[in-house]
């Protein structure tokens, strides 16, 4: 499988030339200008469009069991809807529930996507409790590749981690090397404030913000990098959605704290009124930590041009309006989640790069390659250079559509970014060598994809 790239100008993190790529089975063979093509390689001409890096997604859940029902999305359906959008690998969670075996876990999790992706993948390791097994099966898994930990420290009684808990799942990542990755909210608030809005019969949701307010994420920030200070692990704090919970991680990192940051695309671009919208309109735009008022927009997108805020992800969680219903009459039972694992590149590049004075650089750099530098992927993922996986992005910035429910790939019924407009698309996408997208359609293999098996990062990436 030989395919020549022709024509087109290659954008990486820190780089940007027009150039041909030679790509020669899953790898980046050679790059340069006027390369001839090899008998029976497929030339693309890629005049007029940008080639990227493959991008990457640290936050998606594709198989998960939450408030009694599971999101809707299969490794089938979700890593096709990526790869359209441009996204050629992305990181799930394995999520037991705190009396659930982790191996069990594992081997739930690991089975259902084996065979059934279409783009490569990996898994952070969820620790929802501490018993006698865990420790145990943590080393075993990590040195098995699984190189991050994800905790919870919102969702009283269900994924939420108790602090003495935390204490030691962050000791033994120091110990490790694996970055821990955190939900940020105070579960306590947030159980008392819903049980007293509910009692006031406030039980719409456009009371969900209200519930978990940008004070309680704020908290469960500082929380969580006191308790990295203490350890010295490292961290990542999961949808950072606002400016004061922006404000408790940059002051941590400023004492030294080692602590990433990722922000999802909804809270980017949509905001608490999305949530107000009557019955399940409002439903369907809630997620945890909630949509913002729309003055934290500019922080955030303040936040990512100058790289204080690491990367962006999705938070992808499907769940469909009947779903959403389960809610009616009662917020704290709508399942929490936004679909947009096939919408993140094409609206960051339209709101960031293409609108908003975001750089092409830093556009990668928080879609691809600093992604793959904090979760160990880096350089066979997030880069274009000799060697890496050729899993590439050729870019089409003059296309123009809108977003709907309608064209979706995601296993749903609704998006929550209905007529958005956006300013591009991937034209040709290609998995390890071979081509997986053309114009917005999947025409790969639907099995290619592999589970990654990372390297402990250790460090700022
Ligand atoms: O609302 C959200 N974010 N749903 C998915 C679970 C989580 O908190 O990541
Ligand atoms: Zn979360
Ligand atoms: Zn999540
Ligand atoms: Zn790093």
């Amino acid at each position: 499988m030989t395919l020549l790239i022709k024509n087109g100008e290659i954008i990486t993190a820190d780089q940007r030339y027009k150039a041909d790529l030679l790509v020669e089975g899953e790898t980046i063979a050679q790059i340069g200008e006027n390369l001839s093509a090899p008998d029976g390689a497929e030339v693309i001409d890629a005049s007029g469009k940008y080639v990227f890096p493959g991008f990457i997604d640290p936050h998606v859940h594709v198989h998960l069991p939450f408030m009694g029902t599971f999101a809707k999305d299969t490794h089938a359906t979700a890593s096709q809807a990526a790869l359209i959008g441009g996204t050629t690998t992305y990181i799930e969670m394995l999520a037991p529930a705190g009396n659930e075996d982790l191996m069990d876990a594992w081997h739930l999790w690991s089975g259902m996507a084996e065979g059934h992706s279409a783009c490569d993948y990996s898994f952070h390791l969820g620790v929802t409790a501490w018993n006698d097994a865990t420790e145990g099966y943590l080393r075993e898994l990590v040195a098995g590749g699984m190189t991050s930990f994800k905790v919870f420290l919102a969702y009283k009684g269900a994924f939420g981690i108790e602090d003495a808990a935390l204490f030691r799942t962050l000791t033994l990542a120091k110990e490790l090397g694996v970055v821990v990755t955190a939900h940020c909210e105070n579960a306590e608030l947030v159980a008392q404030l819903q049980a007293r809005l509910l009692a006031e019969g406030k039980t719409g949701p456009e009371w969900h913000e209200p519930s978990r307010p940008e004070q309680v994420e704020a908290e469960g920030t500082a929380h969580f990098a006191t308790f990295l200070e203490m350890t010295g692990a490292e961290g990542y704090v999961v949808h950072l959605s606002n400016a004061k919970a922006l404000k408790a991680a940059l002051d941590a990192r400023a004492r030294g704290v080692n602590i990433h940051i990722e922000s999802v695309i909804p809270h980017f671009l949509l905001d608490k009124t999305f949530a107000e919208r009557p019955g399940v309109e409002g439903a369907k735009h809630v997620m945890s930590p909630p949509l913002r008022d729309r003055s934290n927009q500019a922080a955030l997108w303040a936040a990512l041009d100058r790289g204080e805020i690491d990367t962006v992800a999705t938070d992808h969680c499907p769940f469909d309006v009947e779903q959403k219903r389960m809610g009616d009459g009662n917020f704290t039972r709508i399942p929490n989640g936004i679909p947009a694992i096939e919408d993140r590149v094409n609206l960051l590049y339209t709101y960031g790069v293409s609108r908003g004075g975001l750089t092409l650089h830093r556009f990668v750099d928080a879609a691809s390659t600093r992604t793959a530098k904090i979760f160990g992927l880096y350089p066979k993922k997030g880069e274009i250079a000799v060697g890496s996986d050729a899993d590439l992005v050729i870019y089409d910035p003059a296309y123009r559509g809108k977003i709907s429910a309608a064209t979706s790939h995601v296993n749903n019924d609704y998006s929550g970014f209905e007529g958005f407009d956006i300013d591009g698309r991937p034209s040709v996408v290609t998995v390890r060598g071979q081509v997986a997208v053309r114009d917005g359609g999947f025409v790969g293999d639907p099995a290619r994809g592999q589970l990654l098996r990372r390297t402990p990062h250790g460090g700022h990436g």
